[in-house]
């Protein structure tokens, strides 16, 4: 009988298949995320854990597992579901997420976000559904170009950085913020900018940071009062790095001229103001939903489980700094 390792969500067979030749693979076969129950029931007596970004990895997670437990594989690049990462770290079980492998996709999602917002698409798309009659004219269904406008990228990560590359292709200036300059910012030609300053400035936000304590509500009410009447916000990272009633409010009031938003709050809830909002974009976390990316994610989070497993140690292992932001 091989370790038991336990995949809390169905994922691509090649992954399942890669893990079936080290282990005995459960999969759960409900088509939602585990309960607080079920998760913890699963976790008896693992050696792996194959994790969702909606699965709350906690003490009680961990204790239920017990002593047999060697790594933690979530399949995201984001590991803010994993709570306690000291007590991960104190019983000497690896964390490990999927970077790299998302980049592109969850960068082109965020241009067609951009895209989407500036240009009105989901409204034109809504009007031509409800049958409203409708001519091209001069003045019809007008948003800004983005040609010689700035975006400021929060965080300048992979993401960040693919997004800047594509928002330079499209003739945006690009600016970004962060914990400290960067230093792979030459890389892709942008300038560091003080977040107060880009909130006054920027015609394009888009934010590429983790959720860490430090990021929970980085775009609150005071934020989005510094922000132009003409800007955008975009949010491909996670939902609770903008208050969402506060941006509700702000769009209701226009104080901001749209969102495109692809995460949020209380995920999958989504605030119920921003369904009636024509200058709301709402996606459910498509980021990194490519047929290639969500394969990609998969084996690297089997590969880590085998890495681990076998001896080799974590491929793409998460930092305790990296944790904590
Ligand atoms: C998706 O949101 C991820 O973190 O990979
Ligand atoms: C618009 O459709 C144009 O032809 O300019």
């Amino acid at each position: 009988q091989g370790p038991r390792i336990v995949v809390t969500r169905t994922m691509p067979e090649p992954a399942i298949a890669m893990l079936r030749e080290i282990g005995d693979v459960w999969v759960s076969d409900v088509n939602r995320p585990l309960s607080a129950q079920e998760l913890h029931d699963a976790a008896v007596g693992a050696h792996a854990l194959v994790t969702m970004l909606h699965d709350r990895i906690d003490t009680a997670v961990l204790t239920a597992a017990g002593k047999s437990l060697r790594v933690v594989a979530n399949v995201a690049v984001g590991h803010d579901n994993v709570v306690d990462s000291h007590a991960l770290a104190a019983r000497g079980v690896a964390l490990t997420n999927t970077p790299g492998v998302l980049t592109d996709a969850t960068a082109d999602l965020t241009m067609g976000l951009i895209l989407m917002a500036t240009r009105r698409l989901g409204e034109g798309e809504r009007l031509l559904r409800a049958g409203t009659p409708w001519s091209f004219h001069l003045g019809f269904m007008l948003g800004p170009g983005l040609q010689g406008k700035t975006l400021g990228i929060v965080g300048l990560g992979q993401i960040g950085r693919a997004v800047a590359q594509r928002a330079r292709a499209f003739g945006m200036h690009v600016a970004y913020t962060g914990r400290s300059p960067a230093t792979c910012a030459n890389e892709v030609d942008v300038q560091y900018m003080p977040l107060h300053e880009m909130l006054t400035t920027a015609d394009v936000i888009s934010l590429h940071c983790p959720l860490t304590p430090a990021t929970w509500h980085l775009i609150d009410a005071n934020a989005l009062a510094l922000m132009k009447p003409t800007a955008f916000l975009v949010n491909t990272s996670r939902g609770p790095v903008v208050d969402e009633s506060a941006l509700a409010e702000a769009l209701q009031n226009r104080t901001i001229a749209g969102a495109a938003l692809d995460v949020f709050e209380k995920e999958p809830e989504v605030e119920p103001r921003l369904l009636d909002l024509d200058n709301a974009v709402v996606a459910p976390h498509l980021g990194s939903a490519t047929v290639e990316t969500r394969t990609a994610m998969a084996l690297l989070a089997a590969r880590n489980v085998v890495s681990v497993l076998s001896g080799d140690g974590p491929i793409t292992p998460v930092t305790l700094q990296a944790r904590h932001g």
